[in-house]
């Protein structure tokens, strides 16, 4: 029998890494819906700039019939490769091999391709479908998980991290997800969790699906762990390639300017009539956010949790920005827990980045109640003002109808830092809203006036001239600017092309507490 010569013998290999599990675990992942590791990443990334590196690296276990187990890659593949012409690094793990279960040679693999992404300064991006730790590897597997979250972390805020959920991601295969930027879930095959059904049954006598316990909707919806949900991988995929497209490959430098759009005139023009004439009357902040950025640039983040709050990346005369806003159609936009969480984590994201953060105003304060105060609301509540205070990126803020009490405080006021601070006629910037204060007031006069609820609307029309409205804030230079909101688009473009060269630090120190 003639030997293989040492170019036979790479392509050998080279097929095996290819075939991952075996041609019936490659065909039960397509039954379930879901493409292999190799094919994301060819659908993920420019066709053919993908190069591999580990394909040949394998585990060392001998124990547990595990010399029958050795397949070249170990179960992820690891490489760089171009979105739209932009480096990046991806691992992709094989569900086929092990169950992508995570193991000493996984830990080595994507640790270095991290590693060198950091030193590189391009964005990190994990495809992730894991039955967690390798039972087999014991120590070996967690102590590659230290290695990887270290570099998470070490990484946090220098490169953009991505992960997509794409099948199960169990045990420590969440976390490096949870320390990354952004994480993607695919509707009805992702699911993340610590521990599974069988161990919660069996611990806590709880009887809960996958899906229930820790399905995209869960994760989108409820827990606030993912911050996109995509309908199937090939959506995934493009979503990771459109939040790329906001962001500048590292801290170092700045986001990338596309083709500027306006919106049409008529929209603009639409503005002035957004809001509506009944104060407490609900609308829709997407209606205003789309008639001021570039058409179609609006991405939202975090679209299904904590809807009280909105935001999102977008581009204005082509830049790319964070918008943060309140919604008055859920919750009437008041700040809560975990809408405080998901704008306190937004704005840092945005500051790492050096995208100027937009803040669009009207709400009512933070939520009142027993549940709220004794979750935490305090030291919730304090992570937005946090945020606020420390980024040094560009910060506008537009007061659009109520800054009431911490609201005017929290999202992005003068005080705080914030490059410009405008606001729209209809704005009402005070400690409370007219009926709570003459209540507080007056009540003395009202309890023995003849027609109180007369007395009442005088008092209230008095209040509103004295103190609910944006000019006595302007008066006193707490508003920079009250503008026609046809001219918000107008202003901003020009605001951030003035605050481009801004430079700002914090005082020196290890780091600050974050209120978590
Ligand atoms: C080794 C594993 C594995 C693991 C799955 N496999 N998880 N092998 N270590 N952690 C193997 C299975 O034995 C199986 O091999 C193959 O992968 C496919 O798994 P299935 O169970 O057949 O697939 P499926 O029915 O889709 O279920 C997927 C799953 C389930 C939900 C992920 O496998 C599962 O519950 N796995 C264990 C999850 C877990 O508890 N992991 C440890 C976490 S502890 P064969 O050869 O039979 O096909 C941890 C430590 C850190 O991670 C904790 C930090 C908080």
């Amino acid at each position: 029998m003639s030997r293989k010569t040492p170019l036979e013998e790479l392509r050998t290999r080279r097929e095996r890494a290819r075939l991952g599990g075996g041609e019936k675990r490659i065909a039960k992942q397509h039954a379930q819906g879901k493409l292999t590791a190799r094919e994301r990443i060819e659908k993920l990334l420019d066709p053919h700039s993908f190069d591999e590196i580990g394909s040949l690296a394998t585990h060392h276990i001998h124990e547990f019939g595990m010399d029958d187990k050795r397949f070249p890659g170990d179960g992820v593949v690891t490489g760089f490769g171009t979105i739209e012409g932009q480096r990046v690094a991806v691992y992709a793990q094989d569900f086929t091999v092990l169950g992508g279960s995570f193991s000493e040679m996984q830990a080595n693999k994507i640790s270095r391709l991290l590693d060198l992404a950091r030193e590189a300064g391009i964005p990190f991006i994990g495809l992730i479908e894991s039955g967690g730790a390798r039972i087999q590897e014991g120590v070996r597997g967690l102590a590659g998980y230290g290695r990887l979250f270290t570099r998470n972390v070490l990484a946090s805020g220098v490169i953009p991290q991505i992960a997509v959920v794409m099948g199960p991601a169990a045990g420590g295969s969440v976390y490096s997800p949870a320390l990354m930027d952004f994480i993607i879930m695919v509707d009805k095959t992702s699911h993340m969790f610590l521990t599974g059904p069988d161990v919660i049954k069996t611990v806590t006598g709880e009887d809960v699906t996958f899906e229930e316990l820790g399905g995209a909707r869960v994760h989108n919806e409820k827990s606030g762990v993912a911050h996109f949900i995509a309908a199937n991988e090939e959506e995934a995929l493009q979503l990771v390639r459109r939040i790329l497209s906001y962001l500048p490959p590292n801290n170092a430098e700045m986001p990338p300017r596309a083709q500027p759009k306006s919106p049409p005139a008529e929209l603009v023009e639409g503005l002035n009539h957004v809001i509506p004439e009944e104060e407490d009357q609900a609308y829709d902040i997407h209606d205003v956010l789309n008639r001021i950025v570039d058409p179609d640039s609006f991405l939202e983040v975090q679209p299904h949790f904590a809807r009280n709050a909105v935001v999102g990346f977008a581009r204005l005369d082509g830049w790319p920005v964070g918008i943060v806003a309140n919604q008055p159609a859920f919750l009437a936009g008041v700040l809560d827990i975990d809408s405080s969480d998901k704008i306190a984590r937004f704005v840092r994201l945005c500051d790492a980045y050096n995208l100027p953060v937009i803040t669009f105003i009207d709400c009512p304060g933070f939520l009142p109640g027993v549940g709220q105060e004794h979750g935490g609301i305090i030291r919730h509540g304090a992570k937005v003002v946090y945020a606020y205070v420390e980024a040094t990126v560009p910060k506008i803020s537009i007061v659009l109808r109520k800054a009431i009490g911490g609201a005017y405080i929290a999202m992005s006021s003068k005080e705080m830092r914030t490059d410009l601070a405008l606001a729209w006629p209809t704005a009402q910037i005070a400690t409370m809203g007219a009926e709570g204060a003459v209540r507080i007031l007056y009540r003395r006069e009202l309890a023995q006036a003849e027609d109180p609820q007369k007395l009442a609307q005088e008092f209230e029309a008095d209040y509103r001239e004295k103190i609910l409205n944006p000019f006595v804030a302007a008066e006193l230079f707490y508003i920079d600017e009250v503008i026609e909101p046809k001219e918000t688009r107008r202003r901003l473009i020009r605001a951030l092309h003035v605050l481009r060269s801004k430079v700002q630090t914090n005082p020196p120190k290890k780091h600050g507490l974050m209120p978590v």
